[in-house]
């Protein structure tokens, strides 16, 4: 690796087996930063796939220079479309799970809205082996839930959790049937797993396309009103509380739903929430060109909206970060504005988009974000937190502070080359990722 002022281009590693030996490996000279603070200038070594301890002796058989460089846990993401099964044209295994890694991300969980969905505990088990031969970041599936996403029947949770689900989500697809909503919580808070909700009404949603408002009503497309999530987020939350089931509010996009998961976390309300790149950082002034490169669902609301889920940050009500990575082809992104698929990839400017737009810009400090991209994900998962301690699993990510590049779409390692901030120019960038103590991205050699 070469410092910072003579990297160049970004370079994919050859495809590589997860079995392939792990190289001991030392980090010279890296700033340790995590969710908790500084922890000084340090060698970091990494053996065997887990954290070996700070500036120990012996020999390396990978080195990398990290002088000025922060190393800190690799990111966690609980919300990535990877689209397989059965719709590789927008992304595979191999192209999603290596944007992960080049956003920094060490741990993505995917979602169960593929063809055919991830209903079926062969799938679920199809995929963890799949992913666990790439080497790239680690794969942790959710599964739907009710079968084919159909909203009808619910899932056989035990089976799909047995088989390496770590969610249950019909994500892509709100659960309009209360009932099958408390029947879903009462058999996951059983077993123990997190339910995830899309939390938009159906019914108030309708045909919307993008947000209600000014914008939609000069431009007259079919505009998605604020309450049809606030409403969805009240029922979704009134019934994990009923049931005791841990409740994870996904892509949370307006003020009014922010509001309401404030109201029902005062309330006991076991829940948590999340908030997307794209919510933090865009309005629905992007709609201004008519260009779906912009159409989402929840949609982007109004600057207000965005102020008010920043400052939710801030104060600690956003549980998470969730990047609700969703490729889909150019082709389909092409169609106007009506008929084109909701959803953006994201991944690989998770990092600098959020670094340039909330930390430098003076709004949240870089602990709060990584906690948001690390502890925070895995208070939501229940997972052990990221960790830079000796025998914690060596998954690291070096970032740039320093680094300025803009954002190019055709250099994505996602199949979806296009961005709605194609071209901006953003600090702080990912520079390499090690997942188990093996480098799954680096952006020179
Ligand atoms: O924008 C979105 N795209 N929101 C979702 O909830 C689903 C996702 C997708 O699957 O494309």
């Amino acid at each position: 690796m070469t410092a910072p002022a003579e990297r160049s281009e970004r370079v994919t590693l050859p495809r590589h087996g997860g079995d392939r030996p792990i190289p001991r490996t030392v980090l010279r000279g890296a700033r340790l930063v995590g969710a908790d603070g500084e922890h000084g200038v340090h060698d970091l070594w990494l053996a065997d796939g887990r954290i070996e301890g700070l500036d120990l002796p012996g020999d390396a058989e990978v080195e990398l220079d990290a002088r000025g460089l922060v190393a800190t846990p690799a990111f966690l993401d609980p919300h990535v479309h990877l689209r397989t099964p059965g719709q590789e044209e927008k992304e595979d295994l191999a192209s999603g799970l290596a944007a992960a890694a080049a956003g920094g991300f060490g741990t993505v969980v995917s979602m169960a809205n593929t063809a055919p969905v991830v209903d079926d505990p062969a799938i679920v088990a199809d995929l963890v082996a799949r992913a666990a031969e790439l080497g790239l970041a680690r794969l942790r599936p959710a599964a739907a839930l009710s079968v084919g996403m159909r909203g009808e029947q619910l899932a056989d949770y035990a089976a799909l959790r047995d088989a390496g689900a770590v969610m249950i989500t019909d994500d892509g697809i709100p659960v309009a049937d209360a009932h099958l909503q408390r029947r879903a919580c009462e058999y996951a808070r059983e077993l123990g797993l997190v339910i995830q909700t899309h939390s938009e009404d159906p019914g108030l949603r309708q045909g919307g396309v993008m947000h209600e408002g000014a914008v939609s009503h000069e431009l007259g497309l079919p505009g998605n009103p604020a309450e049809a999530e606030s409403v969805m987020i009240f029922r979704d939350g009134e019934i994990a509380r009923m049931t005791g089931a841990r409740v994870h509010i996904a892509h949370v996009s307006s003020e009014r739903g922010m509001r309401v998961i404030e109201f029902l976390k005062a309330e006991g309300a076991p829940i948590t929430c999340e908030v997307t790149p794209h919510h933090l950082t865009l309005t629905d002034e992007a709609w201004r060109d008519f260009d779906p490169v912009v159409k989402v669902a929840p949609p982007l609301r109004t600057a207000a909206d965005v102020a008010y889920l920043r400052d939710a940050v801030r104060r600690g009500v956003v549980d998470c970060l969730g990047s609700d990575h969703a490729p889909h082809t150019r082709a389909e992104k092409e169609r106007d504005a009506l008929t084109a698929p909701f959803g953006l990839p994201n991944l690989e400017v998770v990092f600098p988009l959020l670094y340039t737009d909330l930390v430098r810009a003076g709004h949240v400090p870089l602990e709060r974000l990584l906690d948001l991209l690390q502890d925070g994900v895995a208070r939501v998962m229940g997972w052990a937190a990221p960790t830079l301690a000796p025998g914690a699993p060596a998954d690291v990510v070096l970032l740039d502070l320093e680094a300025e590049a803009s954002v190019e779409p055709a250099r994505f390692l996602s199949k979806a080359k296009f961005s709605p901030w194609a071209g901006r120019v953003l600090t702080g960038w990912p520079v390499a990722t090690l997942v188990a103590g093996r480098l799954a991205f680096s952006r020179t050699r």
